[in-house]
Formats: C-alpha cells, sequence, structure tokens
C-alpha cells in the first residue's frame, strides 16, 4: 500500500482523490488517497506529519500552499516549478521531498488531446502565477511561435524576461491579432468571475482551438465568444486536472495511466 494525500484550504471540493484512486484501479496500484484541509499557518507541520509514514510517497498540493511547498522542496524542484516559485506535486525519494509543477505538462497533454502543437503559433493571455508554470512545456512541444499577453503587458515582458527563447515573446492582443494564432489558452482568472479576458474582433479567425483553463459545467464566455467569432472548436480545462494528475501519478509510481475513460467518467 502506497499513501497519497491533497493539501489545501479549503479541499472539500477536490476530485484529486476519486481521479488517483481510479488511475490505481487502471494501473492495478493499491494506494490510499486522502484530502488534508491543513490549517493556513501550518501546512509545513502538516506534511512532516503525512510524511512521517513510512508509506507515505507523495502528496498533491494547492491552493494557498503551492509557494509554501517550493520553499520545502526548492533544492530539488523541476524548472516549471522554479519559473512559477510553486509546486503541486511532491515526492518522497530516500530523505529527500522533489517538487514539480505538472499543471503545464497537463496543459500539454491536454491540448494534444485536441490539436497539433508542433509548428502552430500559440498565443497565450495572461502572466499570473498559472501562466509562468505553462510556458517551458508549451515551448517543449516545438511550437513556431509561443506569444504571451497580458491585460498588465509588462507583467509578461517580465516572463519572457526570465525563460529567454527564440520561438518567445510578448504582445499587445493586436500585434498577437497580426500572427493569426492556431491555439489560444485563457490562462487568466477572468472566466472565474464570468468575465472575459482581453480579445479583440478577429483575433480567433484562424484559431483551430480556443482553451480556457477553467472549467465548469457550463462553457464559459471566453469559450462562447470565442465560438461567435470562428474558432474551429473550445475546450475547458478538466482535461487538463486529470492529466496533470495522472503526470504526478506517473511522479510517483512510474506508471502512466490512460485518462479518456476518467476524464469522461468524472466531468461535471
Ligand atoms: P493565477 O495564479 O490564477 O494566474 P494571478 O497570479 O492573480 O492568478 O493572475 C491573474 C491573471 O488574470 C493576470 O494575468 C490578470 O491580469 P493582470 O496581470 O493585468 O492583473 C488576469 N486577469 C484577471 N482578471 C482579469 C480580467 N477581468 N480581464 C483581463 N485579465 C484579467
Amino acid at each position: 500500500m502506497k499513501k497519497f494525500a491533497v493539501f489545501g484550504n479549503p479541499i472539500s471540493h477536490s476530485l484529486s482523490p476519486a481521479i488517483h484512486h481510479m488511475f490505481a484501479e487502471l494501473t492495478g496500484e493499491d494506494i490510499h488517497y486522502d484530502k488534508i484541509e491543513a490549517p493556513v499557518d501550518g501546512f509545513e507541520q502538516a506534511v512532516n506529519a503525512f510524511f512521517a509514514d513510512e508509506l507515505a510517497v507523495g502528496c498533491n498540493v494547492t491552493v494557498p500552499f503551492k509557494e509554501k511547498a517550493f520553499v520545502l522542496s526548492e533544492a530539488n524542484c523541476n524548472p516549471e516549478a522554479k519559473t512559477a516559485k510553486a509546486v503541486n506535486t511532491l515526492h518522497r525519494e530516500g530523505n529527500a521531498l522533489f517538487g514539480y509543477t505538472t499543471d503545464g505538462m497537463g496543459l500539454v497533454a491536454d491540448l494534444l488531446n485536441a490539436t497539433e502543437l508542433k509548428g502552430k503559433r500559440i498565443l497565450l493571455i495572461g502572466a499570473g502565477g498559472a501562466a509562468r508554470g505553462v510556458v517551458q512545456p508549451l515551448l517543449g512541444s516545438e511550437p513556431e511561435l509561443l506569444m504571451i499577453t497580458n491585460r498588465t503587458l509588462a507583467k509578461a515582458e517580465s516572463i519572457v524576461t526570465d525563460i529567454k527563447h527564440d520561438a518567445f515573446c510578448a504582445v499587445s492582443i493586436e500585434e498577437a491579432k497580426k500572427q493569426l494564432p492556431d491555439v489560444i489558452i485563457n490562462c487568466t482568472s477572468a472566466s472565474l468571475t464570468g468575465d472575459l479576458p482581453m480579445v479583440s474582433d478577429g483575433l480567433f479567425s484562424q484559431c483551430k482551438l480556443a482553451y480556457d483553463m477553467v472549467y465548469s459545467a457550463k462553457a464559459t464566455s471566453f469559450m462562447n465568444y470565442a465560438k461567435e467569432q470562428g474558432a474551429r472548436s473550445t475546450k475547458d480545462g478538466f482535461g487538463m486536472l486529470v492529466e496533470q494528475a495522472a503526470a504526478a501519478f506517473t511522479i510517483w509510481t512510474g506508471k502512466t495511466p490512460e485518462t479518456a475513460g476518467v476524464i469522461q467518467k468524472l466531468r461535471p
């Protein structure tokens, strides 16, 4: 038996236990996966208590503890975690805790479930923590161009300064429109309040996939707008949630679960 958990506050809404128990069934792993609501000022103690159990292998970390998880694992974390200064997956190997941000891997996997990325022009809208964590995996998918834009453009420019790459640049929304992006990803928090991020008529004219990293039972304002503007297809971030969990499961167990059935079964 291997033990896992997700730490957050609040945490009752989390689908992670259901997702990981399904992965375990699919891959023949014997696991126990808990939800742990740590006190806002007691994350480190809660994680230490969890890993005091020798059966504990790894945990997921969500709001508001991702930055604290980064501090715990800073010496041993993946490049996206270093860039985002946030960790959503901890893995104990020997006496060391390794930290990962699997959101970007999850996003790329879910985009590839729907479209091609290699040689394509991708636009990322938003430059907060969520955007920081996904840039390197997106560049790893070998797009022709990865553009980033934001309401506050200086924040997009600072991400480009931190992650220098020939195919990566910060642009205004009007400049982005001239490049006719193939894939447009909303990684702002605007959808959480039902708002549209900054967009522009004509932006979606060549868009094969408009992707909102947020998910809900209904299409988001961004997805509806993209569709009206001619985007060929739209997708929300539910698949990303399952794919980022699959990336964590692979880190912990070395096994790669089949995600399509899990996405279909658990989708709200
Ligand atoms: P997260 O960790 O989810 O990325 P964040 O770091 O607070 O959250 O970043 C929120 C992102 O959503 C930012 O890019 C923000 O734009 P600003 O940098 O200009 O604040 C963007 N955002 C939030 N609400 C928005 C709105 N109504 N329209 C456009 N962008 C919005």
